[in-house]
């Protein structure tokens, strides 16, 4: 079978040869009873990196989420998202579940959403018992508007008319540190602004899994308790945060490449007419638009896989994606610039 160049998301990577060498050298303890000195010194690091007292480490990016916004919030308190964030498309309404909370979807641009939506969404109740937007919840990339980065100046004004509002603020970070890297930025210039942080390990940074949730030390105190009812207080789980310590020492600064390999890709395809906006490719997406191709999304990515390229579907109907990551070299965007428009504008009049 031939190989396929899997740019379905950057989630798909396997841990590298020296990764796999420092999961293997771990030093490990009980991490239940915080023994575990390779996960308190993920934990540090991650703390310092986002510009936060501490942080907590998670098994995912979801539970990461999920206990941040417990953390903000009481049984029937409302919670802010830009409509098409991941809290909101993809975690089953978990907040709901676990935490009581309430869902209000803002519409937004490039999956920002402005300081006067914000505004109007969480204008004071007429009456005392009504339910109350207590909870801001962003993302930065933004995933379903195609790996978007808030611009520092936006998210400033919106975080400020949140405190202004009296609201706890938490911040998708999954990819933070794409959207540091995208804005050249140290990353605790966006992470610190808000109340909690949640960063996943398990995306651009490579990592088989794991994420972190960051904060004050009181609110990360709570989240221990709120690990533990989760079920995500883990025992020797050293073995998964070395790999965590091994992406920051090494996964990092790399990202840019990620970045400029999706940049190259699209620049390729734009000139071999498929329809792609450059303006929308800021960080480790090319978002392909099939509208003005009149192809079915399934028939589009059977023929690229026929054609050795793995993307994906995203929330858009006429929308696929493809994502660069750890795994993508050179030669990989080349025979993809070159295959991608081979294999969509088959028969198609451009
Ligand atoms: C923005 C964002 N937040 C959270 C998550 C959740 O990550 P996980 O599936 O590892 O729990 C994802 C995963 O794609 C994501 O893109």
């Amino acid at each position: 079978m031939r190989a396929v160049i899997d740019l379905r998301s950057d989630t798909v990577t396997k841990p590298t040869p020296g990764m796999r060498r420092a999961i293997a050298q771990a030093e490990v303890g009980d991490e239940q009873k915080r023994e575990d000195p390779t996960v308190t010194a993920l934990q540090e690091r991650v703390a310092a990196l986002l510009g936060q007292e501490a942080a907590i480490f998670v098994p995912t990016a979801t539970m990461a989420n999920q206990i941040a916004l417990k953390l903000h919030g009481r049984r029937g308190d409302v919670v802010v998202a830009e409509e098409h964030s991941h809290l909101l498309v993809f975690e089953y309404g978990g907040v709901a579940a676990h935490a009581g909370l309430m869902t209000l979807g803002l519409r937004g641009t490039a999956g920002r959403i402005s300081s006067a939506q914000l505004r109007a969404a969480a204008a004071p109740s007429t009456k005392a018992a009504d339910q109350r937007v207590t909870i801001l919840s962003l993302e930065s990339t933004h995933n379903n508007a195609g790996g978007r980065v808030w611009p520092l100046a936006e998210l400033e004004e919106v975080i400020e008319t949140a405190r202004e509002l009296g609201l706890a603020t938490h911040l998708d970070g999954a990819r933070v540190l794409n959207a540091a890297t995208a804005l050249g930025v140290a990353p605790a210039e966006i992470a610190s602004r808000f109340d909690t942080v949640s960063l996943c390990l398990s995306k651009g940074l490579g990592c088989p899994l794991g994420a972190l949730v960051a904060g004050s030390r009181e609110l990360i105190d709570r989240a221990w308790r709120e690990k533990h009812l989760f079920g995500g207080a883990m025992r020797q789980a050293g073995i998964v945060a070395a790999a965590g310590v091994y992406a920051l020492d090494h996964h990092v600064d790399r990202l840019a490449d990620d970045h400029a390999r999706a940049r190259q890709l699209a620049e390729a395809l734009l000139v071999a007419r498929v329809p792609v906006d450059l303006d929308q490719v800021e960080t480790n997406f090319v978002q392909i638009d099939l509208a003005p191709l009149g192809l079915e999304r399934s028939e589009a990515l059977a023929r690229l896989r026929e054609a050795g390229v793995g993307l994906s579907a995203t929330i858009h109907p006429t929308v696929i994606r493809a994502v660069t990551h750890l795994e993508i070299t050179d030669a990989d965007i080349e025979q993809a610039a070159e295959s991608i428009p081979q294999a969509l504008l088959v028969g198609v009049r451009v």
